[in-house]
């Protein structure tokens, strides 16, 4: 079924994103990780290898805290691949010891979890239409509460983890709708996810009761993965577009996340940040 398919996921090195590999790598796609560590990803793509006897998998360095990284990355992708044919924006992050910064200089939750896959999703763009029928599938989180805070985007003023964190997840289904829109005439679907609550190294960074609440209450990765899989291999996946999925179903996100004119002044601030896309 996915024989043939070339995938890209970010952040594959653990939880989420390494299940969702291992499995499409068992239906056969060809499967490129996109690797903050190279020696991470490249002991995956073993590991990837040896469980599924599926040679076709590959690893490049790519640290979303790095505009150029990611500019890097899919240069090093196009040289070598012709046809990308889901790309899943998997890879995040949540800082729970304080405000950082990117190497570009912008708030660290912000750069990794929407700036960075917001201009991979550009510079990959022509190929994934070049490739149609395609898929974007990007991580997004049941905790996308509230609204996007345009006039001060990075909380440099009363910055939190948690407020930082749910408004990049908003983020991502602001893009997805948006998105969606611009591409429904180009057989290239996009949808999003909210993984459920799922134990993995996200949840066991954080500190005491919320490190118990994600190992106690936590799924396992391979379930966490699941709706990631199914929107990448099912054929739902291929002509449902524009949507917040849970559980291999569209799902019900916020109201806010409904809000288009939120979702283009968004993609105005993306566009901003990214500068001219090579
Ligand atoms: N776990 C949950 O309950 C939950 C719930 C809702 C949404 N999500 C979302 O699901 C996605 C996957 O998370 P997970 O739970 O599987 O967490 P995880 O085990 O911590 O995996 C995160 C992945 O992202 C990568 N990553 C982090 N920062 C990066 C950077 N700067 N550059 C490149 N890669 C980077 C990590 O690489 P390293 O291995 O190098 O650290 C890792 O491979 C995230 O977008 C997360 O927000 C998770």
């Amino acid at each position: 079924m996915m024989k043939g398919k070339v995938v890209i996921i970010t952040g594959a090195t653990s939880g989420i994103g390494k299940e969702t590999a291992l499995s499409l790598a068992e239906m056969g796609a060809t499967i490129v990780i996109a690797a903050r560590n190279i020696e991470a990803g490249e002991k995956v793509k073993k590991e990837i290898i040896q469980a599924t006897k599926n040679n076709n998998i590959d690893c490049f360095q790519c640290d979303l805290t790095s505009l150029d990284s990611v500019r890097e990355f899919c240069d090093s992708f196009k040289e070598k691949y012709e046809r990308l044919d889901v790309l899943i924006n998997n890879a995040g992050t949540w800082d729970f010891e304080g405000r950082k910064e990117s190497k570009d200089m912008i708030e660290n939750i912000f750069a990794v979890n929407f700036v960075a896959p917001f201009l991979m999703t550009h510079i990959l763009i022509d190929m994934l239409k070049k490739s149609a029928p395609s898929r974007i599938i990007s991580l997004s989180s049941g905790l996308h509460t509230g609204t996007i805070n345009f006039d001060d985007i990075e909380f440099k003023e009363d910055w939190s983890g948690f407020k930082a964190y749910r408004q990049s997840k908003l983020a991502i289904i602001l893009f997805t709708r948006k998105l969606a829109n611009d591409l429904k005439d180009a057989s290239v679907t996009v949808n999003c996810i909210h993984p459920g609550m799922v134990s993995t190294k996200l949840g066991r960074d954080a500190g005491g009761v919320s490190k118990l609440f994600f190992r106690v209450f936590g799924k396992k990765p391979k379930v966490g993965a699941e709706t990631s899989i199914y929107l990448a291999s099912s054929p739902d996946g291929g002509t449902i577009t524009g949507e917040y999925w849970y559980k291999c179903k569209v799902g019900k996100a916020s109201d806010e996340s409904m809000d288009l004119e939120a979702a283009e002044r968004l993609w105005k601030v993306g566009l901003d940040y990214i500068g001219a896309v090579k």
